[in-house]
């Protein structure tokens, strides 16, 4: 159920740089699994034993084979950009200000859907990165042990461009700096459970003057940090939000 609360907030000027935090929320209903809902990804599988530093020591095979399954799930025909991620494209096209799209995901469905000012804070799981000397390299395939870095020509530290627990997410002082002067800040299917994403809008209060959204199916942990926020499916919620932002609501 759509609920919108409150409708009273005075237009967006259309000069506004507005980000945008999305998470595993926006792409649920392009049929890739979230984390945290009963039937999320971490639900059948532990973290300790698929997305840390520590784990991939300990058994960089089974490590393989979790990202290598969402790889391949991503890759089927049916994984496609929903009207969410087609809504912030269309945002970014016609939106006068800056619109940069923060994702904590690591599909690549934003850029399938057009959106080209996007920052991937978690990395991405079609690209390999060497743990040896750090080269990065795109992978569509399956990763394993066996295949030896173009960079430094060593097998066996190969592993998934993606930030694991315990690691530090990417581009933060640009992040950082985009939230600072932002106008408008959204949050788009994101359970607010994963620091530092969760402790953006906080952030804002703290050193910015942005107006914050939430648009979630559910109010997320930090749900009453947020001034406005509108419940439902995002693929219904976030064409809405930005239809009104364009149309000047
Ligand atoms: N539309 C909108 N929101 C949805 C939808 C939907 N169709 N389906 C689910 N959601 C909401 C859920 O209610 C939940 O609040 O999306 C949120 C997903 O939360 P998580 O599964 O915790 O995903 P996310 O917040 O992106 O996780 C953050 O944790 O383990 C990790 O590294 C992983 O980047 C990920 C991080």
């Amino acid at each position: 159920m759509m609920q919108a609360q409150p409708n009273s907030f005075p237009p967006v000027p259309p000069t506004a740089r507005i980000v945008i935090l999305t998470g595993a929320g926006i792409s649920q209903e392009s049929g890739l699994e979230t984390f945290r809902d009963p039937d999320g990804i971490w639900a059948k599988v532990r973290v300790e034993d698929v997305a840390t530093p520590e784990a991939f020591a300990r058994d960089p095979d089974r490590v393989h084979a979790f990202y290598n399954m969402r790889r391949a799930r991503h890759r089927t025909s049916a994984v496609v950009p929903n009207a969410a991620h087609a809504a912030l494209a269309r945002l970014e096209r016609e939106w006068p200000g800056d619109v940069l799209v923060v994702t904590q995901n690591v599909d690549s469905l934003h850029e399938r859907a057009g959106t080209t000012k996007l920052i991937h804070m978690h990395g991405v799981h079609s690209q390999a990165r060497c743990n040896g000397c750090g080269h990065v390299v795109p992978w569509d395939g399956d990763m394993s042990t066996a295949n030896v870095c173009g960079g430094c020509g060593r097998a066996g530290g190969l592993r998934p461009h993606v930030v694991w627990f315990g690691e530090m997410p990417l581009e933060m002082s640009r992040i950082q700096e985009a939230l600072s002067v932002c106008d408008l800040f959204i949050s788009i299917g994101t359970s607010g459970n994963v620091y530092p994403a969760a402790g953006f809008v906080r952030l804002i209060r703290r050193i910015g003057q942005a107006h914050t959204v939430e648009l979630n199916l559910e109010p997320s942990r930090g749900a009453n940090l947020f001034a406005e926020s509108c419940y439902g499916p995002a693929s219904q919620i976030v064409p809405a939000y930005v239809d009104g932002l364009l149309n000047g609501a």
